[in-house]
């Protein structure tokens, strides 16, 4: 061995050394060069034997010097092209992460629908406060003092003669003061009573109203609109059924029942084995309300109806519980 073998080894090491392609080759040509059993060991122990040993051990160090800082420089080089390589790879495979998607909640789903449909029928959406007056709540909707929907137990009352509205019946007689007939109108909005909260009860809920004011509208009409509504609702074949009743601002009174949806009115659960829904009260607006508003009721007639968006949802989701639609559980209300 002399110094021209040691410097042809180096410049061998070194060629070798600029052509390692990645970090492990790097490290193992480190290994084999200069690691503690490597090559410059072996040289070192063949000094003795050197006929030189000054320029042998010049040699052997510059054997190490460059050696050393090739790698150096190779394994930073190596290193900050990985991190480039990382930064712009992109993993065309990688599963992708899902983000919560925001849904909306099934009443606002299904006042939105209600709303739709009943636009497509001519009708437009008119709103009204929450905190009404007892006038346009109870008054200007033929309710007498001493009905017990007026009562305390019944209505949240505030100061002023003002209250927390408990039908959505109220907005009517604002528009209908507002804007001269004809009017054909659906109101959305929340209501309020004084109920204790139960499976099928809250003290806040929400209504929408209909009401539809012309010349010779008639309980035909209200008939033939409602058949309509349940159709598209609930799905062609819902057949609907008309009780009478009472209500203080129509004459006649009606509840509106639709035939069950789910058993084709057979008769199941939902539909507590009778086959029919209970979905809404509706009438023919009375003489009465039209005074108040103004409108005179040898000229006009119309339809009123109302119905719980709660309960629409409940039947029509399947809910079993009116309070699941206000716990706020994303999971639970994301079916629907
Ligand atoms: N406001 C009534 C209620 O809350 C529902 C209702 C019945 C509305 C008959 C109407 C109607 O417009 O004509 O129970």
């Amino acid at each position: 061995m002399d110094v021209q073998e040691v410097d042809r080894l180096t410049e061998a090491a070194l060629a070798e050394i600029g052509a390692a392609q990645d970090l492990s080759v790097a490290e193992a040509l480190r290994v084999k060069y200069i690691g503690r059993n490597g090559l410059l060991p072996e040289l070192m122990k063949q000094m003795k034997d050197a006929m030189d040993k000054r320029a042998m051990g010049q040699a052997l160090n510059r054997f190490k010097v460059s050696v050393t800082d090739a790698l150096v420089e190779k394994k930073a080089q190596l290193e900050a092209a990985a991190k480039t390589i990382q930064a712009d790879a992109f993993d065309w495979s990688l599963p992708g992460r899902w983000a919560p998607r925001g849904r909306l909640h099934p009443v606002t789903q299904l006042i939105e629908r209600v709303c739709a449909l009943f636009r497509r029928m001519g009708f437009v959406v008119a709103d009204g406060p929450d905190v009404e007056t007892e006038y346009y709540n109870f008054d200007a909707l033929n309710t007498p003092a001493d009905h017990v929907s007026r009562d305390m137990q019944d209505t949240f009352y505030l100061p002023g003669g003002l209250l927390l509205r408990t039908q959505t019946s109220a907005v009517q007689a604002r528009y209908m003061q507002a804007h001269p007939p004809p009017v054909r109108i659906v109101c959305p909005g929340r209501c309020y009573r004084r109920d204790t909260t139960d499976a099928t009860h809250s003290a806040n809920f929400h209504q929408i109203e209909g009401l539809y004011v012309d010349e010779r509208v008639s309980l035909a009409d209200l008939k033939s609109d409602l058949d309509h509504f349940a159709g598209e609702l609930m799905g062609s074949g819902v057949k609907t059924r008309f009780r009478t009743h009472f209500f203080p601002f129509t004459e006649p009174s009606v509840e509106v029942d639709f035939s069950c949806h789910m058993c084709g009115g057979r008769g199941c659960r939902v539909c507590k084995h009778s086959g029919w829904i209970e979905i809404m009260g509706a009438g023919m607006v009375d003489p009465n309300v039209f005074k108040a508003v103004g409108y005179d009721p040898e000229k006009v007639t119309g339809y009123a109806f109302g119905m719980g968006i709660e309960r629409l949802a409940m039947i029509l989701f399947g809910i079993d519980d009116i309070r699941r639609l206000y716990e706020n559980d994303a999971r639970y209300l994301a079916q629907f």
